[in-house]
């Protein structure tokens, strides 16, 4: 594989992405970029903001002035910063969940975003997670893998997820919130949650991350 190559990691909510992406990024060396979360802080800010989701060219506008930042924090965990503040805990929050899909629609907001995340991943080296990664942010990527698992198991390791961090939310409830954000991402006009066609699909539901760590670190090696 050439080492300045990029990876690119797509799949719905709760498949897993973050935690394979890391660890690939880490046994590579390579910076790990996490799109979702660029995504939350301009659907933070708009809720802060009190901009309307449905208030397409005032989404737009925001995202235009906002200054979204990744940065590795002194545990190597990644903190995002919203002009220059700390947003990492607070773009996690459900009603952040609750909003997101609608932000990530706005023509005007994708844009913006593709554009620092085209950027971030010039000079290679990086494993980045989204959703359009493989079909629109990085179309030439060596490695592209589209991660999915079952809504069941998603919404189980999201609601563990948030367990960890003392937030409680029913198990019905949440698999309704992934079903719908699943179907509003992959239904939307613009860059759909879709796999490229030349992504490698791999389901996740009876894998462990470090199984399907070894299939991405596996396809890297013959790249
Ligand atoms: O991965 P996540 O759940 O943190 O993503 C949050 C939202 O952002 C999700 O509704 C899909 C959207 N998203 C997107 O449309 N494109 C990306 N590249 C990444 C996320």
């Amino acid at each position: 594989m050439v080492l300045n190559s990029n990876i690119a990691i797509d799949g719905p909510a709760g498949a897993g992405k973050s935690t394979v992406a890391k660890l690939v990024a880490r046994k590579l060396g390579f910076t790990y970029i996490d799109t979702g979360a660029m995504y939350r802080a301009i659907a933070l800010k708009a809720l802060n903001d009190e901009v309307s989701m449905n208030d397409v060219s005032g989404l737009a506008r925001l995202a235009k002035d906002a200054a979204v930042n990744l940065e590795t924090g002194p545990g190597g965990e990644i903190r995002v910063l919203l002009n220059g503040k700390d947003v990492t805990e607070q773009i996690r929050k459900p009603e952040v969940s609750r909003v997101v899909s609608l932000v990530a629609r706005v023509p005007g907001v994708r844009k913006q975003l593709i554009e620092m995340q085209k950027a971030l991943a010039e000079k290679g080296g990086v494993v980045m997670e989204g959703r359009d990664i493989g079909t629109v942010v990085l179309p030439e990527a060596k490695v592209k893998v589209f991660l999915y698992a079952s809504p069941k198991e998603r919404a189980r390791r999201r609601r563990e997820e948030l367990a960890q961090k003392g937030c409680y939310v029913d198990s019905f409830k949440m698999e309704e919130e992934i079903a719908e954000r699943d179907r509003m991402d992959s239904s939307r006009k613009i860059n759909p949650l879709v796999p490229a066609p030349d992504a490698e699909l791999i389901d996740c539901s009876s894998l462990t991350v470090e199984q399907v760590v070894n299939i991405i670190m596996e396809k890297v090696c013959h790249s």
